[in-house]
């Protein structure tokens, strides 16, 4: 790719998000057909030596699967500052060791990065400067605006990468493939097809060590708010004419501006719910409210479903369930859309399998679709197949196809300022009526299937 950036600079280097994600991602990117050289420095709040970064750089890459020379060199002239990246005068030491267009990735708390973003306001940057930032963005319609205006004072909007790595799966993006470059989906895909399209991320692991983070967000703000909405987005909006970033980021805003709760009732259109003790895969875990670091008061969800539903001609009265949860038996994670039935089965037919279904996998990677077919004993029965398909896993995982957007200087994977507000508009009434107690706080077992008045 075109070197447009000279110099990778992330803050929070010392952070788990750094080590386990990020990193990886760019060892990736760096071996890839993609990759070419950079500098990279990493900034963190507590004392390291260059030599303990590069370990730490080297180990990741390793980690992702990265072996190149490139990603070996680049691991080896990785230099390492202790900073306060919101002291503005501590920014501008920071500026002095980098070498060519400057990338600066958050890998820090909203708190942090919010007040790293004023201190920015205050140092001049270079031009072409790019920024990335970590989900959650803001933590509310009002602070996600706020930091908006922030950070266009900072730099011009397409150099403001909002990073949502479910942008940069592949099967996310073998959505746009697969409705765009075949006639078949797109006559069938709208209201007067589709019975209702589920969107379903529900994970066997648990908190996993982040009550940090999580005991704050919860399952509504982690996975729905963002995640899930924007896979919404590019399965329900109107074909873009290109895939470049005004063209596919302006179809998805649009349809998340006609996205509201289903029926406008967020009480009704809701549930939530929260794991208790269980086993999973053998593995013995504690209630949530028992892990450490969680605060019980807080009446954290750890299972979330909202519905809603898009107003305009395509989808309307079509219901699209947002479901994403911790801890359950199963991992199942995937993009269902089901097709109403038939106006008219002929007479003589017998049993009815139900729709026909599309079935979108998120991990692993697949394609499946049921439909009804004459059954192989007596062709008068009807009888279900499925017709599926594995995706060869892409060169590079979420990471490093986002940061491939962001050192390219292509924004098209990135969450443009409009829609990481429009997804706060579109639960907040969800997280006001949760706020009021108006829906209850369900439990499950961990290990379960969820609550068993849900099934
Ligand atoms: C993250 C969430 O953004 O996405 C996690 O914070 C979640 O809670 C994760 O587990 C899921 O994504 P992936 O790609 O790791 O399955």
């Amino acid at each position: 790719m075109a070197g447009h950036i000279g110099t990778l600079v992330i803050f929070g280097a010392g952070g788990d998000l750094t080590q386990r994600l990020l990193l990886p991602g760019l060892g990736q990117l760096l071996d890839s057909s993609r990759g070419y050289d950079l500098k990279l420095v990493g900034v963190g709040f507590d004392p390291m030596t260059d030599r303990g970064w590069r370990q730490r750089v080297e180990g990741s890459f390793a980690a992702g699967g990265a072996k190149g020379a490139l990603s070996a060199s680049v691991a080896a002239d990785a230099e390492y500052l202790q900073a306060d990246v919101t002291k503005p005068d501590e920014l501008r030491r920071i500026l002095e060791v980098v070498s060519g267009t400057p990338a600066f990735y958050f890998a820090l708390p909203p708190r942090v990065t919010i007040a790293a973003c004023a201190a920015l306001g205050e140092v001049e940057l270079p031009k072409g400067t790019v920024l990335g930032l970590e989900k959650p963005f803001g933590t509310d319609l009002r602070s996600a605006q706020a930091l908006n205006r922030q950070l266009i004072k900072l730099v011009p909007e397409k150099q403001i990468h909002r990073v949502d790595h479910f942008l940069g799966k592949s099967t996310v993006l073998n959505l746009l493939g697969l409705r765009f470059a075949n006639r078949i989906f797109e006559q069938v895909w709208g209201a007067e097809h589709i019975e209702r399209v589920d969107v379903t991320f529900d994970e066997t692991l648990a908190l996993e060590g982040r009550a940090g983070y999580y005991d704050k967000a919860g399952a509504l703000v982690d996975m729905i708010q963002s995640h899930l909405l924007l896979v919404m987005a590019l399965v329900a909006m109107e074909p873009p004419s290109s895939l470049d970033a005004d063209d596919l980021r302006g179809s998805m805003a649009q349809v998340l501006r006609a996205t509201h709760v289903w029926k406008g009732d967020a009480a009704a259109a809701s549930r939530r719910a929260r794991y208790g003790a269980g086993t999973i895969d053998g593995r013995k875990l504690p209630a949530y409210d028992r892990e450490q670091g969680v605060d019980p008061a807080l009446g954290t969800e750890t299972l979330a479903e909202v519905t809603v539903g898009i107003e305009n001609w395509r989808w309307a009265g079509v219901p699209f369930r947002l479901r994403s949860g911790k801890a359950l038996a199963t991992k199942r994670q995937e993009i269902l859309i089901t097709m109403k039935d038939v106006p008219h089965r002929p007479y003589g037919f017998r049993g009815n399998p139900g729709p026909a279904r599309l079935r979108i996998g998120l991990s692993p990677d697949t394609i499946e679709l049921d439909l009804n077919i004459n059954g192989e004993g007596n062709p008068f029965v009807l009888d279900r197949v499925n017709l599926d398909v594995d995706f060869a896993e892409g060169e590079l995982g979420p990471y490093g196809e986002v940061l491939h957007g962001l050192l390219a200087d292509d924004a098209t994977l990135s969450v443009r300022a409009d829609a990481v507000e429009e997804c706060w508009r579109i639960v907040g009434p969800v997280l006001a009526a949760w706020r009021k107690n108006t829906v209850p706080l369900d439990t499950y077992r961990a290990g379960s299937a969820g609550p068993a008045s849900w099934r």
